[in-house]
């Protein structure tokens, strides 16, 4: 596989994209937390498409042993940095859709805003559940396609019928980057799971109230406060921008 030089570019400063994120970073925080809490402690944990570590903090004490994958050089070479202190860590250069890895070798594993990269979202998930034990535990964010806004805007230009479709849809920033970005509709997510033999323990609807007027006007606690009571409930029409599932692998 080849990795389009995005978080390689030296010019693109990952990190830095989060500086101005703060509401969306410690909504993503709390929904993974929270999944987590209901999954019991890992032997073994990866986290796939780890970028700069920001979430490690969230769950390198949820495990003995942390493994984190990414295929940008610059990603993995800034969590060593970042991450130095959590001894527990062992980063691998690698995509999810050919995990360097035998069957079963994972009881949990994590994946927070990569799916929305991946041109063959069935390979990833298929490779996911391959390396994970039977009965172990995936926590996967995509980026959602029928969020609020995008119901809003539909109703508004007639195209409500377009935005139901299951297929996903490319957003804006696909045309500077070059490197894929998809809005994935919940239920083909669902979809794609069940058919891996994953069942659908919890869903989160997440960032739920990422609007600049809302981050303006509202203090970051008051805002993190509505999203903590917000993320299951709204979870049954989905209007956050990001949606977390935690799904359980069958058996066998
Ligand atoms: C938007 S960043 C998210 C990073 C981190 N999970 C977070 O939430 O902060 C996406 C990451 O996925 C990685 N990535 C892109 N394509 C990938 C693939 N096919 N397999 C694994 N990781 C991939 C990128 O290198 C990047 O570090």
């Amino acid at each position: 596989m080849k990795l389009t030089p995005y978080y390689d570019d030296p010019l693109f400063d990952y990190k830095q994209y989060w500086q101005a994120r703060q509401y969306e970073n410690r909504a993503d925080q709390l929904a993974l937390k929270r999944l987590l809490s209901l999954t019991p402690q890992a032997k073994k944990l990866i986290d796939i498409g780890v970028g700069f570590g920001r979430l490690t903090r969230c769950y390198h004490r949820h495990a003995a042993a942390c493994t984190l994958v990414d295929p940008s050089q610059k990603m993995l070479d800034q969590t060593r940095q970042n991450c130095r202190r959590q001894k527990n860590l062992t980063l691998v250069k690698a995509f999810v859709e050919n995990l360097p890895f035998p069957e079963a070798s994972f009881d949990t594993a994590i994946m927070v805003r990569t799916f929305h990269h991946l041109k063959e979202p069935e390979r990833a998930l298929a490779e996911v559940a391959r390396v994970l034990k039977p009965q172990g535990y995936l926590i996967l964010e995509f980026a959602n396609k029928i969020h609020f806004k995008a119901q809003l805007r539909a109703w508004l230009q007639g195209t409500v019928g377009r935005l139901h479709t299951l297929k996903p849809a490319p957003v804006g920033q696909e045309r500077q980057t070059k490197v894929p970005f998809l809005n994935y509709h919940p239920q083909h997510v669902i979809r794609l799971l069940k058919k891996h033999r994953f069942q659908i323990i919890q869903t989160l609807s997440v960032s739920n109230f990422r609007n600049p007027i809302c981050k303006k006007l509202l203090p970051l606690s008051f805002l993190l406060f509505l999203e903590k009571i917000s993320q299951k409930p709204y979870a049954a029409f989905w209007p956050g921008p990001s949606i977390f599932i935690l799904a359980k692998k069958a058996d066998n």
